[in-house]
């Protein structure tokens, strides 16, 4: 007698710290509707859906990616942090209490992208120089042209400036 079919492997992914599955049917959906829609991590924000715009960044396995452009199924398997993972209000991350105390968010939508490739970039090298925090952040847009404050807050966490 044939057998039950064996149930297609659930994904897994582990999501600020804490283990999630995904249905196997879902592994094309881009990473930010799984979080944003079914796990309410609605900090990581959909921009421009085109890679373009930065908004969505969050981390792979410590790398920053767009969670616009990945799927459920690439990112199976890799510990994603989002900006939720990186702090919270009361114990924020040194990035995020950087971009309060120098009031880097305007309308605040590009801000966790910014904030979690900044990490990024500080985790990878301690002290940026002006023009390596400008080359992390370029393809981070920011309508409301809040640049300025942004590199300040990221240049005051252990940012160089060239002699
Ligand atoms: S929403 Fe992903 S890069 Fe713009
Ligand atoms: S603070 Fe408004 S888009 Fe950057």
């Amino acid at each position: 007698m044939p057998g039950k079919p064996a149930s297609p492997r659930k994904l897994s992914l582990t999501v600020n710290g804490t283990l999630r599955q995904a249905l196997p049917a879902d592994g094309d959906m881009p990473l930010i509707f799984w979080l944003r829609d079914d796990l309410g991590l609605a900090g990581t924000h959909l921009g421009c859906g085109k890679g373009e715009c930065g908004a969505c960044t969050v981390l792979v396995d410590g790398q920053p990616v767009r969670s616009c452009q990945t799927t459920l199924a690439e990112a199976a398997g890799k510990e994603i942090t989002t900006i939720e993972g990186l702090g919270s209000p009361e114990a924020p991350h040194p990035v995020q209490a950087a971009f309060v105390a120098e009031q880097a968010a305007q309308c605040g939508f590009c801000t966790p992208g910014m904030v979690v490739e900044s990490a990024a970039l500080l985790a990878r090298n301690a002290q940026p120089d002006r023009d390596e925090v400008k080359t992390a952040l370029d393809g981070h847009l920011c309508r409301c042209g809040s640049h300025h404050r942004v590199l300040r807050a990221v240049m005051s966490l252990g940012g160089r400036d060239k002699s």
